[in-house]
C-alpha cells in the first residue's frame, strides 16, 4: 500500500498540539505494511532540519494557487518526506497557522489549498515524482481539500480523512472560491452558512472519514458536538464511512529512558518520581512541600476548560496542594493563568510558553494532571501523564472516556463545570492520602496507554477496504 500522508505539522520539525505527535508517529508505525510518505509545507523549521531538500518535482500553478517545488528528504530513521517549497507561502517563522500577533495568517486559504492541491497532483502523477500513491491520508482542514481536488479533476485516488478536531474547519469567505480553483458547479460541496468549509469539502469527497476515538466519533454525529456538520457526519456513519480509531503514544514516552527527565524511574520506584517533582517545583520557583502537585499542560483555549481550572485552583491551594501550569493560547486565558501564579506565590507556578522538555518533566513530577476539556477528540496529554504515573482528572468526554478508567487509572468528572472538577480534585486528595491505593492507581495508569501498533493495524484495514472498493468501481 502506497500512501501519501498529508499534514500541516509534525513534531520532528514543529508542533502546536497533538496532530504534530500523530503525524510523527503514525507514518512510522505504518512502515511495516505500507510505503507511507509524508507531505508537509516547507516551513523554516522543516528546511533547517532537512537542509536544502533535493528538488524532485514541481506542481504547476492552478487558479490563484502558485507554482511550488517539491523537495525530497529522508529523516534519519529513513522515513521519506516530501517538502512543499514556496518561500512566499511557507517560509515564515513561528506557528504554521497564526502570525506573531495571534491572528490567522490572512492567506491561509491559499496556503493550505496549495498544500491540498499539491497532494492531489501527486496522486494524479502530475508532479513528476516517479512515485504515485494509491491513496491519500489527509489530516484536518489543512489537508482536507485534497479529496475534493482529486474528484473535481476526475481522479480516482481514494482519500482517508482523519478529523483530529472538528472545531477547526478552515472557514473562509465565499469570495475566495475562484482563487482556490473550486469549480462553480461544486460550490455546494464546501458551502457552510455562506462561507467555504475546507473540512466539509474533505468529508464530502473522502472515501472514508475517521476521528481519533470511538466516543468522539459518536459525539460528532450529534448537534452538541457536531459543529454544524453533525447531519452530514451522521449520514457518513449510517453508510459505514465514519469510524473512530484511538491514537497511541510513541516509545519516547518512557520514564525509564526519557532524556528530558531529571531522574528516570519505573513503576514502584517513586523515589525517582519525587526527584522529578522537586526539580519541577524548582523550575517553577515553588518550595518543596508534602502535598500533591497538580499539573496543567495544554493549549490555553476554551476547549480545554482552563477557566474551570482557574476557578478550582484556590481550593487546591487551600487544601495544601500546589499547581504548575504551562501553555500558550488565547491571550485572556494566558493572563488568567499568569494572574493565578501572582496571587498564590509559592503555591502556583505558571509558564506561558511551549517547551517540550519542561512538559515532559511536569508529567513525570506531578501527582495529578488537570484536563477538564469541554470536548476532546482523543487527547494525548492524559496518556502521557498516565505513562509517567500522573493520574489525570478529566471531564468524561470523547477520547478521555476511552482512555481514563475512573478510579483505576484516573478520575472522570461527569460535567465540564467547576463543581464537578472540584469533586474530582477532592477524590484525588483522598487517594493521595492512601499510599497503597495511590501506588496501585499509578501502576495501573502506567500500563494503560497503548502504543501505535493497534492504531496502525486499524488504519491499514481501512486502506485495504478503500483500495478494494476503488478496484471494484467501473473505470
Ligand atoms: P491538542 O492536540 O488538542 O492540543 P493533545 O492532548 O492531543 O491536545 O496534544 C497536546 C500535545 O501538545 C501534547 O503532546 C502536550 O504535551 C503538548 N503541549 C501542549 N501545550 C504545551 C506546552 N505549552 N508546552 C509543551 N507541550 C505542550
Ligand atoms: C487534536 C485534538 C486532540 C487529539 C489530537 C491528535 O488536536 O484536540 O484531542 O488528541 O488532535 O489526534
Amino acid at each position: 500500500r502506497d500512501v501519501l500522508f498529508v499534514t500541516s505539522e509534525m513534531s520532528d520539525f514543529l508542533k502546536t498540539g497533538g496532530l504534530g505527535d500523530v503525524a510523527a508517529a503514525l507514518p512510522r508505525a505504518l512502515q511495516g505494511g505500507c510505503d507511507a510518505r509524508v507531505l508537509i509545507p516547507g516551513y523554516p523549521a522543516v528546511l533547517r532540519r532537512l537542509g536544502e531538500p533535493r528538488v524532485v518535482g514541481r506542481v504547476r500553478a492552478h487558479a490563484g494557487l502558485p507554482e511550488c517545488a517539491i523537495g525530497r528528504a529522508a529523516l534519519p530513521d529513513g522515513l521519506p518526506v516530501y517538502v512543499l517549497v514556496n518561500p512566499a507561502l511557507f517560509e515564515r517563522d513561528g506557528s504554521p497557522y497564526v502570525a506573531p500577533d495571534g491572528s490567522d495568517w490572512s492567506d491561509n486559504a491559499i496556503r493550505f489549498a496549495t498544500l491540498a492541491h499539491a497532494a492531489a497532483e501527486i496522486a494524479a502523477g502530475r508532479a513528476g515524482l516517479g512515485w504515485r500513491p494509491q491513496l491519500l491520508h489527509l489530516n484536518d482542514w489543512p489537508g482536507a481539500l485534497a479529496a475534493a481536488y482529486v474528484s473535481w479533476r476526475g481522479g480516482d485516488t481514494p482519500s482517508l480523512l482523519t478529523i483530529h478536531n472538528l472545531a477547526y474547519q478552515g472557514l473562509f469567505p465565499a469570495g475566495a472560491a475562484a482563487a482556490l480553483g473550486v469549480p462553480k458547479t461544486a460550490l455546494a460541496d464546501l458551502e457552510f452558512h455562506g462561507q467555504l468549509s475546507f473540512l466539509r469539502g474533505g468529508i464530502v469527497h473522502a472515501a472514508h472519514v475517521n476521528t481519533v476515538s470511538a466516543s468522539y466519533a459518536r459525539q460528532i454525529t450529534e448537534p452538541a458536538h457536531g459543529c454544524g456538520l453533525d447531519r452530514l457526519l451522521a449520514r457518513c456513519a449510517a453508510t459505514g464511512r465514519l469510524s473512530g480509531i484511538l491514537n497511541g503514544i510513541d516509545a519516547s514516552w518512557d520514564p525509564r529512558t526519557d532524556p528530558h527527565l531529571h531522574a528516570h524511574f519505573a513503576a514502584g520506584d517513586w523515589q525517582g518520581k519525587r526527584a522529578n517533582a522537586r526539580q519541577v517545583r524548582r523550575e517553577f520557583g515553588l518550595p518543596d512541600a508534602t502535598g500533591p502537585l497538580f499539573a496543567l499542560v495544554s493549549r490555553l483555549v476554551h476547549q480545554k476548560g482552563v477557566d474551570l481550572i482557574c476557578e478550582v485552583a484556590p481550593q487546591i491551594v487551600a487544601a495544601g496542594g500546589q499547581v504548575v501550569a504551562i501553555g500558550t493560547g488565547e491571550p485572556r486565558l494566558e493572563r488568567e493563568v499568569a494572574a493565578l501564579a501572582r496571587r498564590f506565590p509559592g503555591r502556583v507556578g505558571a509558564h506561558i510558553g511551549f517547551e517540550e522538555g519542561l512538559a515532559r518533566r511536569m508529567f513525570a513530577g506531578s501527582d495529578f494532571l488537570l484536563m477538564p476539556s469541554r470536548f476532546e477528540p482523543c487527547g494525548l496529554s492524559q496518556m502521557y501523564a498516565q505513562r509517567f504515573a500522573s493520574l489525570p482528572i478529566v471531564h468524561a468526554t470523547g477520547g478521555l472516556i476511552d482512555t481514563v478508567e475512573d478510579g483505576v487509572t484516573g478520575f472522570q468528572c461527569r460535567e465540564a463545570t467547576a463543581d464537578a472538577l472540584r469533586r474530582g480534585v477532592q477524590r484525588a486528595f483522598r487517594v493521595y492520602r492512601l499510599p497503597g491505593l495511590l501506588d496501585a492507581m499509578r501502576r495501573a495508569a502506567m500500563r494503560a496507554p497503548a502504543g501505535w501498533d493497534a492504531a496502525a493495524r486499524q488504519y491499514q484495514a481501512h486502506y485495504d477496504r478503500m483500495l478494494a472498493a476503488a478496484a471494484m468501481r467501473p473505470a
